[in-house]
């Protein structure tokens, strides 16, 4: 079992320290990663990727604490990223059967049940066992990535680089991987899912400049954030589905939602004191 992971602060591009000399994380937790374009959020989750001993440019260092089995470190970390694509020309069923083969899984047919159901909560259109993955369009790909990475791979730390545009459900994505005991680490630009890490490390200039956990306010909002989500995503889906938004004709409930969106922006705006 993993404990910890503790990444030993490193330099700045300008080859200064960098002002975080020392983070850890927990299983369960999340941390956010965000920061300006080129702040080096991709640089510091591929620190964590190779599991770095102060020989990459950031010269950081990258303790894992816990009983990992001597060879086990290429199983420590799996990734969900951008260019998530599958090029296996085989059904969803056995692949997920593959995996949980390799991964030595007592009971694979309840597991793959399962790892379907998270993808099909996660993803708009539904997966299906006999489908292709080829044939996978990307958020369903992302889906059941996730839903593999958080029920079939034994990998303990989890990081996922931008995931907003994935077109799948990435609160309960996150939700998912940090109930299953996966350290996550999340680059992201979104507000919300930076509030949902609870703790957030801000890049700059290379660096690791700023650590920050939620203050109460932020809290509150992440919460009204999180309502406003529900409502856009009912928004979308009706205005996916090819029905338009007509003052006398629409549905009580798309005006309700439209409604509820607005006064959650305006409340959330009227709390805003910022630091
Ligand atoms: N501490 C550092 N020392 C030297 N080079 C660094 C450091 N941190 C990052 N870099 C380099 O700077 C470049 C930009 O960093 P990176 O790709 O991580 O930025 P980013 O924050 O992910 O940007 P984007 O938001 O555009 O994805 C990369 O080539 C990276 O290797
Ligand atoms: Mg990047």
């Amino acid at each position: 079992m993993l404990k910890k992971i503790t990444i030993i602060g490193g330099l700045d591009k300008n080859g200064h320290t960098e002002s975080i000399q020392r983070l850890e994380i927990f299983p369960g937790q999340v941390l956010a990663v965000a920061g300006p374009t080129g702040s080096g959020k991709t640089q510091l989750i591929a620190d964590i990727e190779q599991y770095r001993e102060g020989e990459s440019p950031t010269g950081r260092r990258v303790l894992i604490e816990g009983n990992l089995s001597k060879g086990s470190s290429h199983h420590l970390v799996a990734e969900v990223s951008q260019k998530m694509n599958f090029i296996i020309d085989t059904t969803v069923e056995a692949f997920l059967y593959r995996h949980a083969k390799v991964r030595a899984i007592k009971n694979p047919e309840t597991v793959i049940g399962t790892v379907l159901a998270v993808a099909n909560q996660l993803a708009g259109e539904p997966v299906s066992l006999d489908d292709n993955l080829t044939a996978l369009s990307g958020g369903q790909a992302r889906a059941l990535m996730v839903g593999d990475v958080a029920l079939i791979s034994r990998a303990p730390v989890v990081l996922v680089d931008e995931i907003e545009n994935a077109g799948i459900d990435r609160l309960s994505a996150m939700a998912i991987l940090s109930a299953h005991g996966k350290i996550v680490l999340v680059v992201t630009h979104d507000p919300t899912l930076m509030l949902m890490a609870g703790r957030r490390v801000i890049m700059k200039n290379g660096g690791m400049h700023k650590l920050y956990r939620n203050t109460p306010l932020e809290n509150t909002m992440m919460e009204k954030l999180a309502v406003m989500e529900r409502d856009m995503s009912r928004l979308r889906e009706t205005l996916r589905s090819g029905r338009q938004i007509i003052d006398n004709h629409s549905k009580k409930e798309t005006k309700d939602a439209w409604q509820a969106f607005f006064s959650t922006a305006r409340s959330i705006s009227a709390g805003l004191s910022v630091n």
